[in-house]
């Protein structure tokens, strides 16, 4: 897809809030210079997070999937001051730059970068006690999505909001069998959502500038 007018609509939505926050925009600027890949969410997808940081009074969050941090920037701003967001990612050279600009942002008192494969960080942060989370993004590497669902859940408590980010694909997950790893990952999250008793879930597609994807939003019961 080459944007068209989902991009002019995203333009369009970014210019309605005004200039970007400096802290974000430094942050998508310290990560291209550094070479990461521009897999961030969109701005308009950041804001949809901080607007559910704030719907649900989240204090605790997890992120599963920092890349340069500018996910973990728009949750964290939303946070009260004596709030938390751990957030765990496995490439070291991504986690430096993310502390960098989480630094700048002024939020290093709330956030932690934990660096490791995300279902060993998982485990040890388990192991340590964490949770429960009041909310959780789930958007590192998309195979394991449902054993990332499933240590999530042992994390979470009634309330707890899941979202999980890139589980429409194009529209891939709709067209049966495949053998990329990211689109089966994707259909066995949303499965597992779907099948998961004592759990609501929703799952919503979504366009814009990045192309046609979705988001699967879910409460604990
Ligand atoms: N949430 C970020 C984007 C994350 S991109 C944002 O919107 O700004 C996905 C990230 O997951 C990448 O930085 C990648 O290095 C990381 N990742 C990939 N596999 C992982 C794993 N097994 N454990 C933890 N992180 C992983
Ligand atoms: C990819 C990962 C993401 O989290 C995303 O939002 C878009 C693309 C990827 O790995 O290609
Ligand atoms: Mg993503």
């Amino acid at each position: 897809m080459d944007g068209g007018i989902y991009a002019t609509v995203d333009a369009y939505i970014d210019d309605l809030f005004g200039p970007p926050d400096p802290a974000l925009a430094a942050a998508l600027e310290r990560a291209e210079a550094a070479g990461l890949p521009p897999i961030n969410v969109s701005s308009g997808h950041g804001r949809l997070l901080q607007v559910l940081v704030l719907a649900c009074g989240a204090t605790n969050i997890l992120e599963i999937g920092t890349l340069g941090g500018y996910s973990t920037i728009w949750m964290a701003q939303a946070l009260p001051p004596d709030g938390r967001l751990l957030t765990l990612e496995y490439e070291p050279k991504h986690a430096d730059v993310a502390r960098r600009s989480i630094a700048d942002a002024g939020l290093a008192d709330r956030v932690e970068v934990r660096v490791g494969r995300a279902l060993d960080t998982l485990a040890d942060i388990e192991r340590e006690g964490a949770g429960p989370f009041d909310m959780v993004f789930i958007d590192a590497d998309k195979p394991p999505y449902a054993e990332y669902f499933d240590a999530v859940l042992r994390m979470s408590a009634p309330g707890t909001l899941i979202v999980a980010d890139n589980v429409v694909r194009d529209g891939r997950v709709a067209q049966g069998t495949t053998d990329d790893a990211a689109v089966t990952g994707a259909q066995r999250f949303n499965a597992a959502l779907a099948a998961r008793v004592g759990v609501t879930g929703a799952i919503v597609q979504q366009v814009g500038a990045k192309g046609h994807d979705g988001m699967a939003l879910a409460v604990v019961r």
